[in-house]
């Protein structure tokens, strides 16, 4: 018979703080309970303590929406019929926004369908850092720059958690491509390693605060990431004071021993011998199962280790599901396809326009060819462990012919084909590829307009998980397609759709580019409002577009530098990451970073700073006004790098330190104030351990991209 309770146990009182919580119910658990939480017991959760009332961990992909609903224990789909999500601009197109705003509401969008989905985690945002242009997931992260990126995750992870989901970084750390991901073992300097590859990171666990971590699964010194001593225990645990749980990539973990004692809290896809044994539960198997209870057990690791896992992974819980007060989600709405519709317009780059052939003057266009298999294929399809089921996805072409379907004829011709499959296989296409680029070039002749939607497209090797680009030149022959349509009609505008910079040696012959990204839902609505002028671009490109693959600097040296050689890869190009390299070496880039042109013109007034000489702990207050000189409303990114002129070591010619995106409209000035604390300014002293200030001059370049620099401030550190 049930007895009636007068007490609520404290652990289940929200009233009470969340250590007090944690520790009363850690108290009341067994050893085994609390082995049990440390690993998987389906595809994506992981469980609770049912006899106490404490419920499991559920977790989805991430990071662009979320993904449809799995089989237990298979990557089939579920096959539901209510997880059609919204599809959120891919990361790459949110870092171009430059708008930490927007991206606090794509975090909170996002969240909002996790929560409603009953997730727990969401396995995102990625910030691995751009190093070359072949990495396979470039698209799911935010750019080549730590500063950029690290603005840009924080708000993400805020908007994900306000609504009592956790956040979940990856790839922790140094996973920065496909080929051999499970076991290339990176070798960097310090300077590298807390310059370029971790600051986003610690911006997410220090500013963001997020309550989950996954590790990568390639090795850095000697250990996998998923346990490796260095990075969990020292970086991010002890120096960072991370709360959190670390959260194995699938399949990440490969050592009873590591496992146990090398900072992993969750141990998640393991593909162990148990999988082939039907007596018992193949996550029994796990490192963090059985062989973990037999370790503590018999005293070869210590219960403080478990107890530790088990705080971890309770916090966690506390956070999200058994946080009474968080709210109860919202799955595709119209709100979330405002936010989607913002980023992607917010986010696409104008690359080039000449004679400003764009926005389209319709009237001087009776005949619209569209041309290209991205005009109609569906971008949220493939990409691995990103793809998603999407409620909908307006097409470029549809974008095109709801906008300017009324006034001009709206052909099609698919010019090139990719083959059929959109996820993990490239099919050679039944299509053949010369009768689909002659029946192209023929219509070309006959428009007065052609829209080319090319790119890249989430099959394997074309930005997608589990493997690298093979090359840097557009794929399917789309060069030699639109060299042949560019002779038959001067008005060809070129719209890329990808993740990652290409080589456009077609560049010359056409009169405008847009790179568009993966858009999402809203993809041909925002392509179209940019097109027609409805919206004025306002992104930035997040990294450096070089002329050719061995313009950047991880492609520049031998194969060890990239891919590696199969066991080890050395990351020669060091702290000179992007337009890091390409300032360095003198290398004009095709499109720098930070570069994107806009409808309307802008012009910096003079900028002034506070002082003229500053301590390591100040805050330089930066001002200038800005005035939108143009015929139209539009954006601008002031981008503030930094140079320091005299080092003990070597430092790039300029950082970025500050950037602020200001929305101006016809012949309106604002005065732009701009914060810059000079401890932002240091390097990462090797002998030392610990960054550094040097005295001396620096230089404030103040600009509107890492090459167009407006204005010169020189400062002095004292
Ligand atoms: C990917 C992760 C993803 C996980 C779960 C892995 O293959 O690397 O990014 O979150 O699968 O789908």
């Amino acid at each position: 018979m049930l007895q009636a309770q007068n007490t609520v146990p404290v652990y289940l009182d929200p009233s009470k703080p969340l250590e007090v919580r944690v520790e009363n119910a850690l108290s009341l658990m067994t050893m085994e309970e609390k082995v049990a939480l440390c690993h998987a017991q389906s595809k994506f959760s992981s469980k609770g303590v049912q006899r106490l009332g404490i419920t499991e961990v559920w977790m989805s992909d991430g990071p662009h929406g979320v993904r449809e609903e799995i089989q237990w224990d298979n990557w089939g789909n579920a096959k539901f019929t209510n997880d059609s999500c919204t599809a959120f601009p891919a990361l790459t197109c949110l870092a171009a926004t430059f708008n930490p705003e927007l991206s606090l509401n794509y975090g909170k969008a996002i969240g909002e369908e996790a929560r409603y989905r009953k997730k727990e985690v969401l396995l995102g945002p990625g910030v691995n850092i751009y190093r070359t242009p072949l990495n396979g997931r470039n698209f799911e992260y935010l750019g080549e720059d730590p500063y950029l990126s690290s603005k840009m995750v924080v708000p993400y992870i805020h908007g994900v958690q306000q609504n009592g989901v956790a956040a979940c970084v990856k790839h922790f750390a140094l996973n920065n491509q496909e080929q051999w991901r499970g076991n290339i073992d990176v070798e960097l300097s310090d300077r590298a390693l807390y310059e370029i590859y971790l600051p986003a990171f610690k911006a997410a666990v220090t500013e963001g605060k997020a309550w989950a971590i996954m590790g990568s699964y390639n090795k850095f010194r000697g250990q996998h990431c998923c346990h490796n001593d260095l990075l969990l225990n020292k970086i991010l645990k002890t120096d960072w004071k991370f709360d959190g749980a670390v959260i194995t990539d699938w399949g990440g973990a490969h050592n009873d021993k590591e496992a146990a004692l090398n900072g992993l809290d969750i141990e998640m896809g393991t593909g162990t011998d148990g999988l082939t044994t039907s007596s018992q539960s193949s996550y029994d198997f796990y490192h963090l199962a059985n062989p973990f209870l037999k370790a503590l057990k018999n005293g070869e690791v210590s219960t403080d280790v478990l107890n530790d896992k088990a705080r971890r992974v309770l916090r966690l819980i506390f956070r999200t599901n058994m946080n009474p007060a968080r709210p109860w989600g919202s799955f595709v709405t119209p709100e979330h396809s405002k936010v989607a519709n913002q980023v992607a317009k917010e986010g696409i780059v104008l690359l080039k326009n000449d004679q400003q052939i764009l926005p389209l003057d319709v009237k001087a266009y009776k005949k619209i060819l569209v041309v290209g298999e991205n005009a109609t294929r569906k971008m949220t399809l493939g990409g691995g462990s990103s793809e998603l089921k999407a409620k909908y996805e307006i097409s470029p072409l549809q974008g095109v012919k709801n906008t300017f379907g009324q006034q001009s004829e709206i052909k099609y011709a698919m010019g090139y084909a990719s083959g059929g499959s959109a996820y993990g296989r490239e099919l050679p296409s039944k299509l053949n590829a010369d009768s689909l680029r002659n029946q192209a070039i023929r219509m070309a002749k006959e428009a007065d307009l052609v829209l080319y939607f090319g790119g890249l497209n989430k099959n394997y090797l074309q930005d997608c998980e589990g493997g690298d680009r093979t090359q840097y030149d557009l794929p399917f022959d789309q060069n030699k397609l639109l060299a042949e349509l560019a002779k038959v009609n001067k008005k060809v505008v070129v719209v890329l759709i990808s993740g990652n910079a290409v080589a456009m040696p077609w560049i010359n012959q056409v009169p405008a580019i847009l790179q568009a990204w993966y858009p999402g839902s809203e993809s041909g609505n925002a392509i179209a409002s940019v097109l027609s002028g409805e919206t004025n671009p306002s992104g930035k490109l997040p990294f450096s577009f070089g002329v050719k693959l061995n313009d950047y600097g991880a492609n520049s040296f031998d194969k060890l530098c990239f891919p590696g050689d199969g066991t080890r890869e050395v990351y020669k190009e060091d702290i000179l990451v992007g337009y890091r390299w390409f300032d360095a070496k003198n290398i004009a880039p095709l499109f720098p970073f930070g570069y994107g042109l806009s409808y309307t013109t802008f012009q910096f007034g003079k900028a002034t700073v506070d002082k003229t000489k500053y301590t390591k702990n100040d805050v330089v207050k930066l001002s200038f006004t800005l005035t939108n000189t143009g015929t139209t409303t539009g954006a601008e990114v002031a981008q503030v790098y930094i140079q320091d002129k005299v080092s003990s070591v070597m430092r790039p010619v300029k950082e970025l330190k500050g950037f602020s995106k200001i929305k101006l409209g016809v012949g309106e000035s604002r005065v732009v104030n701009m914060e810059l604390p000079v401890s932002e300014w240091a390097f990462y002293d090797e002998a030392g351990k610990q960054w550094k200030v040097e005295p001396g001059q620096f230089i404030i370049h103040l600009g509107s991209s890492s090459r167009d620099i407006k204005q010169q401030i020189p400062v002095t550190i004292e």
